[in-house]
């Protein structure tokens, strides 16, 4: 790969209904904490330096939510950045709960997501959240009371911008017809296409689309990036970025990690070009994938 300077600038800009504009490549903080999610880091010098290293490689975008430890990946970001440099966007999110390690449970209750807002703002040490994202839709409560009780705190001033995570395309536009939705984050990348349709809405709709899990997985997967990798003499991961990089100009990708050096050869994917022939390649592989 050619050795630019790493910089999140070469990927683009992106904006939050036209008004917040990021980077196009954040920086998912769920891996900082401990295994599982759960408790703090094992080495919490390191998760803290990978947060300023971040920022200092022109990340302007990062992705948190209050059940990431719990609690411990909103502290983390606070301890790392706060004062937070002048344009750093956090985005949270809140209505999914940890009782217990390994146990993820629902609670998108009116009550419930004010008391998260509050309980972000106070670890986050912020006035107003700029973009708060419904974590998943609860199965055992009205979504469009989820999405009113957000556009409530919105109205309050304790939220900026209301997003979603975790939806379909219907409940896109059942929230927007009670809020702007600003952006979607659901699970995405080359190999993992569930959410095309969402994707192709959302740019369609001017909603910034933040896929998660942007590291492709499997077999087939992986043959076919090791081989648009070697060509570029990048990492596979720099390649599945530029190919979500490549696919929408909406789309947000926020990849997590732990580690300085993998936060390095990510954020060096905003530089990297993939040719048509080479994006197409790699989009087919949800189709060979349905034919071997
Ligand atoms: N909305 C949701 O429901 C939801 C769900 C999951 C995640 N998220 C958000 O999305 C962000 C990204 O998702 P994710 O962390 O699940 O997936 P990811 O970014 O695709 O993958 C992270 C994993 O890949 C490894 N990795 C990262 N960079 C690498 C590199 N250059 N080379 C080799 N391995 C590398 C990391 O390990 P190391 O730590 O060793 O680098 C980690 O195990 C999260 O941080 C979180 O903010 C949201």
């Amino acid at each position: 790969m050619n050795k630019k300077e790493v910089s999140t600038t070469h990927a683009g800009n992106v904006s939050f209904a036209n008004e917040i504009t990021v980077h196009r490549l954040g920086y998912g903080a769920m891996r900082l904490t401990g295994a599982g999610i759960w408790g703090p880091p094992k080495d919490r010098k390191l998760a803290l330096a990978v947060l300023r290293r971040a920022v200092e490689l022109g990340v302007n975008f990062v992705d948190t939510a209050d059940s990431y430890g719990p609690y411990v990946n909103e502290e983390l970001i606070a301890e790392a950045l706060f004062p937070y440099p002048s344009g750093l966007v956090i985005a949270t999110k809140g209505g999914w709960e940890r009782p217990a390690p390994n146990q993820w449970t629902h609670n998108a209750t009116p009550a419930h997501l004010r008391k998260a807002v509050e309980g972000s703002l106070k670890r986050l040490r912020l006035a107003r959240i700029d973009v708060y994202q419904l974590h998943v839709p609860d199965p055992v409560v009205s979504f469009d009371a989820s999405v009113e009780a957000l556009a409530e705190l919105q109205g309050e001033g304790k939220i900026r911008m209301v997003a979603l995570s975790n939806v379909t395309q219907e409940h896109i536009e059942r929230a927007r017809k009670i809020v702007p939705v600003v952006s979607v984050q659901n699970r995405y990348s080359f190999a993992d296409r569930e959410w095309d349709y969402v994707v192709d809405y959302c740019e369609r709709n001017g909603i910034v689309f933040i896929p998660w899990f942007p590291l492709g997985a499997g077999r087939i997967a992986g043959e076919v990036l090791n081989q648009v990798a070697q060509a570029h003499h990048a990492a596979p991961t720099q390649v599945a970025l530029a190919w979500l990089l490549g696919r929408s100009p909406m789309i947000l990708p926020i990849p997590g990690t732990s580690s300085l050096e993998h936060l390095e050869q990510n954020m060096a994917a905003a530089s990297l070009r993939l040719s048509e022939e080479e994006y197409q390649k790699l989009a087919g592989v949800p189709e060979l994938v349905g034919t071997r």
